[in-house]
């Protein structure tokens, strides 16, 4: 059974079969989510969803595009939502400077704020990064936590090193799967087993064979598969592994 550790089913995009796409996962072999909140609404939503379904856990926070109107009161509301028992981690939280939706320097601000909440919390961090390694890294670097994840993890084997030196899960979506991936193969053979992750970060990001599709956790085998085959072993050892991991850095009993 698989561990889908990032996902966004609170997306506009599962609301015509929400209940029915989640209600079909067991029979395919899912056996937990992380849902993950992206500004207050998506972290409300993401909440909501965790108390409605069991195997559902809540990830809450302000993602880097959303930030550019945040401001304290969030930050305290996101402190409240992460009293609920369901609630696993702080995220995603990071920087994005490819689309550049926020200035960079609120990017940078709230990522920090988000960060020292996480560790005053006790929760561990998911990080989203794109095109901001070097600032990411700088503030990872500065940042004490309680355990976090490089979501969508799409660097070099030397980035990879770095994150991991630091105490960091590295976390594999669809990408790891795709013809043109460079890097990623080569991360997915040294990454420790007990700092392995997947994910689908559905609805984005669907993994071969269904990429450019709507994704679902479902679609978390095909990622899984193509680690096994980097690594040279079974796709249950890697279900194994990376749900045995994500449990342990959720706190899941
Ligand atoms: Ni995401």
């Amino acid at each position: 059974m698989y561990f889908d550790s990032h996902a966004h089913y609170d997306d506009r995009r599962f609301d015509d079969d929400r209940h029915e796409a989640l209600l079909s996962l067991a029979e395919n072999g899912i056996s937990n989510i992380t849902n993950i909140g992206s500004d207050i609404k998506t972290s409300k939503k993401s909440v909501a969803l965790a108390e409605k379904y069991d195997f559902i856990y809540a990830a809450v926070g302000v993602h880097p595009h959303e930030v550019k109107d945040m401001q304290d009161a969030d930050l305290l509301e996101i402190a409240n939502l992460s009293k609920h028992k369901k609630v696993v981690a702080i995220g995603e939280i990071g920087l994005d400077y490819y689309y550049d939706h926020s200035p960079r320097e609120a990017q940078r601000y709230w990522f920090k704020k988000q960060m020292k909440l996480a560790y005053d919390l006790k929760l561990p961090v998911v990080i989203h990064s794109r095109d901001a390694t070097e600032d990411t890294i700088k503030i990872c670097k500065e940042s004490k936590i309680h355990g976090g994840i490089i979501h969508c993890f799409s660097g070099s084997v030397e980035t990879a090193e770095i994150y991991l030196d630091l105490g960091y899960h590295i976390s594999f979506a669809g990408p790891v799967t795709f013809k043109n991936s460079k890097s990623l193969p080569e991360v997915a053979k040294i990454v420790p087993e007990d700092r392995l992750l997947i994910e689908t970060d559905c609805p984005y990001m669907a993994p071969e064979p269904h990429r450019g599709k709507r994704n679902c956790s479902v679609y978390v085998k095909y990622v899984a598969e193509k680690i096994a085959d980097l690594r040279g072993v079974s796709a249950e050892h890697i279900a194994k592994i990376t749900s045995d991991n994500a449990k342990k850095l959720f706190n899941i009993k």
